[in-house]
This record gives structure tokens, C-alpha cells and sequence, in this order.
């Protein structure tokens, strides 16, 4: 169905936006413009490539998203319950002058995502009482000035045994194997594909329904950033790009079903899942995280 928009026409306008027919100007050029490039990506792909002042202002979101996240890992404790890591989170945002975007975000009826053990992701805060040896993921996502970031850490409650301990550290180390592999011209594939080898080397498993995405004008937009797949296949990355690479790990198998609740995800095996997420920045010579900690 837009297949037809995707080819450009010699007499067409140039998408670098010059104002000239594309022949006159970018046509056949083999060094094309970042602006050229950033309107192919729109046009072909439905992505929204960022400004400097954008990239600033999703920054500003990420610094929220990264103190969130760190005044909720200094309350976790056994005995806490996840409806007050909801609290905690809500007031923390609005009192910083943001809106927490997973509340009413397609009905999900809480400000952010409370994932334990084997619940992969998209938890409902309520009742559930954390206590010790579980690891529980916590998911933030602030508007600030009308701007997203979106970023998740996985924590220990109390003192982990050796599986939360292994399935931690390989979630983390899968987020860093994909952040590794972005620069210009490396491809989406490329990102999935050094997660997923990571993760299986290590006898671990990569989920496939739920996939990191474009992030910053809104919460989810394309590109879709799949943590699993191959080498040099996909899009080719380009300056400017934001998105988030937050790679499921399943200490089991892949296989997950949804509660009833409509949100919650878990392991069908009932194993352990563990999960990271930053939102990124595609720069000139690599990748920014724009919700930078520690991995
Ligand atoms: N923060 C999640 C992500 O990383 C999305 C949560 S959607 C919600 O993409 F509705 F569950 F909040
Ligand atoms: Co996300
Ligand atoms: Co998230």
C-alpha cells in the first residue's frame, strides 16, 4: 500500500528538500545529504530522524528516566510492594513537571511496569509483595516537554541465588553487546544478532514478540529493533536515529504467554527473565545513551 511513495520519480521534488526536481540534485549522487537521507527514512520507513535541539530535550526526559530509576532501586526491599513502587514513580515524575507515559498508554492502567521472576515484561503494579531472591524489572518512561525516554534495570531484592545472579548479569551484557554494534552503516540485524549470540553462548534464550523501538516524539515508533536475527541484514543505521535496544532474556525457554489481564507476559516454562533497556542516539561515529548507567 506504500510502495508507491517509496519510489522517487526523476521529476519528483528532491527529498533532500532543496526544492529542486531530484534529478537536478540528488539523483545518482553517491554521497547524499544527512538532510536527503533523513527524508528517504521518513518517507520509505516512517522514521523520525532527530534534531540536535530533539536530541537535547530527549536527553533532559533521560536524565528523569535514570534518577527514576535510581531513587526506586534505593527503596527496594523485601516487604515493598510493587503498588508502591508505582507510587513512588508517579509522584517522583509529576513532581519533576512530567507525565508518566505508561499510565492509560492502550489501557495499561498504571505508571510503570513491575515485572518479577518469570514475568517478562508489561507487569501490573498491585498487591504482590517482593521478597528476598526475587529480581524484579522496573520500567520508566517519562514525558517531559512533550519529549520520551525510555529506559528499564532489573534489581536484586534481598540477596539473589546463583540463577537471578547468571540471568542478570547475561540480560545486562546482552544490552551492551547490542549497544556495541551501532554506529552509521551498521544495520538493525547487527544489533540483534550480537545480542542473540551472546545470549545463547551463554545457554540463555532471546524473546521475539516484544521488540526495542524508535522513541522521543512519541513512546513507540518505527523503527522496530528486534534482539535477535542476522548480520548485515535490515535497515542501515543514520545519525540521528533514537531508539531503545531492551533485549528479554529468558534463563529458559523463549516461549511466553499473556495473563488475563491482557499486559502481563511471563515464561511458559516459568523460568527466569531479566531485561535492560536504554534509549540511544545514533551519532556521527557511534552511539550516545541518552538514559546512560552503568552495565
Ligand atoms: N516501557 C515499555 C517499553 O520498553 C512499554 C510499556 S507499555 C505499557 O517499550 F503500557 F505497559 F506501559
Ligand atoms: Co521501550
Ligand atoms: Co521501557
Amino acid at each position: 500500500m506504500k510502495k508507491s511513495s517509496s519510489k522517487i520519480g526523476r521529476n519528483d521534488p528532491c527529498p533532500c528538500g532543496s526544492g529542486l526536481k531530484y534529478k537536478k540534485c540528488c539523483m545518482g549522487k553517491k554521497e547524499v545529504s544527512a538532510e536527503y537521507r533523513a527524508n528517504l527514512y521518513a518517507r520509505q520507513h516512517n522514521i523520525r530522524v532527530k534534531t540536535e535541539k530533539d536530541i537535547e530535550a530527549i536527553r533532559k526526559a533521560g536524565r528523569l528516566t535514570v534518577a527514576t530509576l535510581d531513587l526506586v532501586e534505593s527503596k527496594i526491599r523485601p516487604g515493598i510492594s510493587t503498588e508502591e513502587i508505582n507510587t513512588l514513580v508517579h509522584e517522583f515524575t509529576i513532581k519533576n513537571g512530567a507525565i508518566p507515559a505508561p499510565l492509560n498508554y492502550r489501557g495499561f492502567p498504571k505508571s510503570v511496569c513491575t515485572s518479577v521472576n518469570e514475568v517478562i515484561c508489561h507487569g501490573i503494579p498491585g498487591k504482590r509483595i517482593l521478597k528476598d531472591g526475587d529480581i524484579v524489572n522496573i520500567d520508566v518512561t517519562p514525558i517531559l516537554n512533550g519529549y520520551y525516554a525510555d529506559a528499564n534495570k532489573t534489581f536484586f531484592v534481598g540477596e539473589p541465588g546463583p540463577d537471578a545472579k547468571k540471568i542478570v548479569a547475561v540480560a545486562g551484557e546482552c544490552l551492551k553487546q547490542g549497544m556495541e554494534m551501532v554506529r552509521p552503516d551498521a544495520t538493525i540485524g547487527d544489533i540483534g544478532w550480537a545480542i542473540q549470540k551472546y545470549a545463547e553462548d551463554q545457554g540463555c534464550s532471546v524473546v521475539r514478540e516484544f521488540v526495542g523501538h524508535g522513541v522521543g516524539f512519541e513512546f513507540h515508533e518505527a523503527p522496530q529493533i528486534p534482539h535477535y536475527g542476522r548480520r548485515k541484514s535490515g535497515l542501515v543505521l543514520i545519525p540521528g536515529m533514537v531508539f531503545t535496544i531492551e533485549p528479554m532474556i529468558n534463563i529458559g525457554r523463549h516461549n511466553l504467554y499473556i495473563l488475563d489481564d491482557g499486559w502481563t507476559a511471563v515464561t511458559e516454562d516459568g523460568s527466569l527473565s531479566a531485561q535492560f533497556e536504554q534509549t540511544l542516539v545514533v551519532t556521527e561515529d557511534g552511539v550516545k545513551s541518552l538514559t546512560p548507567f552503568k552495565l
